[in-house]
């Protein structure tokens, strides 16, 4: 267990992957070869989450810009993904992980698509962990899917006019993918990037933000237990003064 100040362990932490190509070539291997390793990065960081409390896990696995790599990385990449949902549900399962894939689902093949909704139905009553995996996925992708159907919504219904003219931050939080979702507390960047590179632009307004020179298939449980415990040093104020 780490050692936490004030028992301050955030609700949902999320980790931009990078570095796996790096750490590959470190080895004289594939860029691929780093992205196998990385799913047992992931693997190590879900059993943390769970021996630690963390009700929320999530993973930028494949941004929308990530479609413009060389094809056979992306078609690796894909590949991967299903092989590791296939190879890790039943045990997510077994352990009240609730598994969900979050992004622009359309431009996903359909293989893919359909291991994706048969683990979400498998899993969706589990409460232990929610491990979210971001998949062509980017922040001004989700804002703007959002703009769209809240445009919709106003069209389709003239009785709402008023009350979605009026509403706040948290009426379009809905409209948003990761709606029902806690904002992150913590964003770990592993690879020494000290990026946002489009990922959780709305939701991570006031996350925490964690950066490692780690490359991501060396971030196993002790890397993630040390952002743990420097989050719970963090002082949070909002934008208030305390
Ligand atoms: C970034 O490293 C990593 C990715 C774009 C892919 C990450 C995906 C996985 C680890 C697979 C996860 C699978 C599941 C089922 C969640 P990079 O390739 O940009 O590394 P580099 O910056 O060193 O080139």
């Amino acid at each position: 267990m780490a050692d936490l100040k004030n028992d301050k362990i955030p609700v949902h932490v999320s980790m931009i992957m990078d570095g796996n190509g790096r750490w590959a070539k470190e080895r004289g291997k594939e860029r691929v070869y780093g992205h196998f390793e990385g799913v047992e990065s992931v693997r190590a960081c879900v059993e943390t989450a769970v021996e630690e409390g963390v009700r929320y896990l999530s993973v930028f696995a494949f941004s929308e810009e990530n479609w413009n790599r060389p094809q056979d990385e992306v078609v690796a990449l894909m590949g991967l993904m299903v092989k590791a949902m296939a190879a890790e549900m039943e045990k997510l399962n077994r352990n009240g992980v609730r598994f969900m894939v979050l992004g622009n689902r359309e431009r996903l093949g359909d293989d893919l698509n359909r291991t994706i909704d048969e683990c979400m139905d498998m899993t969706k009553d589990n409460e232990t962990l929610t491990l979210i995996v971001f998949l062509s996925y980017s922040g001004k992708w989700d804002i703007l899917q959002a703009a769209r159907r809240y445009a919709a919504d106003m069209i389709a219904h003239p009785e709402k006019r008023e009350e979605l003219e009026t509403m706040g931050v948290e009426g379009f939080d809905k409209y948003l993918v990761t709606a029902g979702i806690p904002d992150p507390d913590l964003i770990i960047r592993t690879s020494g990037e000290h990026r946002i590179s489009n990922y959780l632009l709305w939701q991570g307004a006031y996350s925490e933000y964690f950066f490692t020179d780690v490359l991501w298939p060396d971030f196993r449980k002790q890397e993630f237990r040390q952002a743990l415990e420097t989050y719970s040093k963090r002082d949070r104020r909002f934008g208030k003064v305390k």
